[in-house]
């Protein structure tokens, strides 16, 4: 990036965020109590929340604008977990991008899916990069890169390598060849295992490759674990999600929620619903 550019993204980068606070990096993830503590089988919602008060507005999906759906339904679904995904050209060219329509699909087998937006204009070159080469990476963002992760959006042509585009660091994978971000706490090394082109009802065109990557290897540093050292510990990690529009969140606040025992509830499930049936 040359100086010029570079004053110029900082200066659009103050300019967008002048009227908020300031991030706050010593907020920690805290766990509290849950919203109702004493909540009981059959109790409901714990208080009415004010959008109960107002009446529903309708999308009929078929005729919404693609622009229209795109921003109600990723507003809508959040906060969404974002794949920063390590992929090299059949050329060798590396390729590291993020992408928030991702999930974890299965852990036996261990399973993520990815999905690419097309469009007639552009490819995605990491879909491209996935289908010729089968192999990838999926790195977990931290708060402390989400920038150098959000630089590598840019739609840049394929010959353009979004990791100088970054400054962040590759590492040699184990058994793939697209290397694992260095700045990340948690790296899936992945083998292609299924893909689906999606078309709408009324066209031809594919707007939508599903990916599902087997994840042969989970590198995760040390300092992240939990005390088992078998879990990954969310204050420890600070992983960021995505939000509507430019938005992102960080995880500050947490509880649990015990799961209910049919054994333990089963005499007390029987008594409420005898009741709703009387
Ligand atoms: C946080 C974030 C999440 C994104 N999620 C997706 C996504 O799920 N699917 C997609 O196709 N593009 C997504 N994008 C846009 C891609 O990152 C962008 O098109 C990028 O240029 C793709 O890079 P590539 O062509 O090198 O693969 C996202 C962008 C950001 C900033």
């Amino acid at each position: 990036m040359s100086r010029a550019t570079a004053r110029l993204f900082l200066h659009s980068l103050r300019r967008f965020n002048h009227s908020r606070p300031q991030f706050q990096e010593t907020l920690t993830f805290e766990l509290s109590q849950p919203p109702c503590p004493t909540w009981k089988l059959g109790d409901g919602a714990s208080w009415q929340a004010e959008y109960e008060k107002t009446p529903r507005k309708t999308w009929v999906m078929k005729d919404t604008s693609k622009q229209d759906a795109y921003r109600l339904l990723t507003s809508a679904i959040i906060p969404r977990p974002i794949a920063f995904v390590s992929s090299l050209a059949s050329d060798g060219t590396p390729n590291v991008a993020p992408f928030s329509y991702f999930s974890m699909v299965s852990h036996n087998p261990p399973l993520i899916s990815v999905s690419f937006l097309l469009s007639p204009k552009r490819p995605k070159d990491t879909r491209e990069n996935i289908l010729n080469t089968k192999e990838f990476t999926v790195n977990i963002i931290s708060e402390n890169f989400i920038e150098a992760a959000n630089a590598c959006s840019v739609e840049a042509p394929a010959h353009v390598d979004e990791w100088i585009v970054s400054g962040l660091t590759m590492e040699p994978s184990q058994e793939v060849k697209p290397p694992c971000v260095k700045e990340s706490a948690v790296s899936m090394e992945c083998n292609l295992h299924f893909h689906h082109d999606v078309t709408p009802l009324d066209s031809h065109e594919v707007t939508t490759t599903i990916v599902l990557g087997l994840i042969k290897q989970i590198h995760v540093r040390e300092s992240v674990l939990s005390p088992d050292g078998l879990q990954v510990d969310p204050a420890l990690l600070r992983p960021v999600a995505r939000l509507g529009g430019t938005s992102y969140s960080r995880l500050t606040h947490g509880f649990g929620i015990p799961r209910i025992s049919w054994k333990k509830t089963s005499d007390e499930i029987a008594r409420l619903t005898e009741k709703q049936c009387s």
